[in-house]
């Protein structure tokens, strides 16, 4: 798949449970290397299913294609020249790739921007099916950048799809009675209170937006890599979508309503479920199998809520006891592998470390190095 290969660099996987999306549910494989994020994803799913699963949608599967025309001398002249080709022009991005017609997608519209005096941009929607289908965009755009220039002898700078997926976006909602917030004694709509006020936080500022995204994306992610789908691409369209009113925001809202938190989600989410590394991976195949899905919007569905669970989860978390208390155990257990301790002894030094309030890497080794000794020891006497 790659060049100068040496290597496989290989990632743990695990699987979320407890996901009710309309109202079928699902396990869900998740890639990660981020201690507690399965296990958040879990809770803040089951917190949901308990009131009722998230109700997800998705909208047309179009994925935007450009083309940038550069040393533009009338924008407007080219502008109506485009319009009356444009018949022709969404025949020829089908023609360059005619399986994909033969499969119901194919080049839907196409519409012009005027960037700057000199520049225009030609916006083409493909509709790809059920793959994410970044060959097949960049195949036809570039055959439609060849008949710009053949026909109207206009000077192309660039062919290429937008991972500014606004035409492909996933949606999830969930309705949570404040009953099921409740934490250590601190009553459920307090919870709820809060969680809504984290969330107006994220609309507000941009250094926390960042961060609530990136919880978001925590999951997100995950489930997109183990759906063999291109992460940066994801990660990109979410990040351009959370700034789309001109300044950077949280991607999901929390608001109270009628004894109830309600949560929403929605963002660009063009992934695939076949094409691509899709195909090649086999663990991809075996995880489509095991969330048991049948298409790409299936697979929008799942994710989009997993962002949701994750952000709950996180804010619940930061709400009440704080993050630290529940990464600890895995944070510690992080900090004794990298130490240099085995499956056998991992448990131990964790268990050694959080009776000492230790939290570093040094007493991870010294707190390793003790119990080896003392392991030695041990067993010199029983020999
Ligand atoms: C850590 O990976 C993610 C969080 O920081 C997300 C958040 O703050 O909402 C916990």
């Amino acid at each position: 798949m790659i060049e100068n290969y040496i290597t496989d660099y290989s990632y743990p996987e695990g699987i979320a449970f407890h996901y009710l999306v309309n109202n079928k549910d699902y396990l869900v494989p998740m890639v990660t290397e981020e201690p507690s994020v399965i296990a958040a994803s879990s809770h803040g799913a089951s917190i949901i299913a308990k009131a009722g699963g998230f109700v997800a949608s998705t909208s047309e599967r179009l994925m935007i294609g450009q083309i940038i025309l550069e040393n533009v001398e009338d924008s407007k002249k080219l502008i109506l020249e485009i319009k009356e080709l444009t018949k022709n022009l969404l025949s020829v991005a089908d023609r360059a790739h005619p399986s994909l017609k033969r499969r119901g997608g194919g080049a839907r519209w196409l519409k012009t921007r005027i960037l700057a005096k000199d520049l225009v941009a030609i916006d083409i929607a493909i509709d790809v099916q059920e793959a994410m289908g970044a060959n097949m965009i960049n195949t036809m755009l570039e055959a439609v950048a060849k008949k710009l220039e053949e026909v109207l002898n206009q000077q192309v700078l660039m062919s290429i799809l937008s991972n500014y997926a606004t035409e492909c976006l996933a949606r999830t909602t969930c309705k949570i009675p404040f009953e099921l917030l409740s934490r250590n004694g601190i009553a459920g709509e307090i919870i709820a209170k809060k969680i809504a006020q984290a969330g107006r936080v994220a609309q507000l500022d941009t250094y926390r937006a960042a961060t609530h995204n990136k919880g978001i994306m925590n999951g997100i992610d995950a489930v997109v890599m183990a759906s063999g789908n291109d992460w940066r691409a994801i990660e990109s369209g979410a990040h351009a979508y959370a700034a789309r009113n001109g300044q950077y925001r949280g991607l999901s809202t929390w608001k109270l309503s009628g004894g109830y938190l309600i949560g929403e989600l929605e963002l660009p989410l063009p992934v695939g479920f076949v094409g691509g590394s899709i195909g090649i991976v086999p663990l991809v195949s075996i995880n489509q199998k095991l969330m048991k899905i049948t298409s790409a919007r299936e697979l929008e569905s799942i994710i989009v809520s997993v962002g949701l669970a994750q952000n709950l989860a996180a804010l619940l978390a930061l709400v009440s006891e704080g993050i630290q208390k529940g990464h600890m155990r895995l944070q510690l257990k992080s900090l004794v592998i990298a130490a240099g301790a085995d499956a056998t002894e991992e448990d131990a030094i964790v268990d050694r470390m959080l009776q000492e309030g230790k939290r570093d890497a040094d007493s991870a080794k010294k707190i390793l190095r003790d119990y080896r000794k003392r392991d030695k020891n041990d067993r010199s006497q029983l020999e």
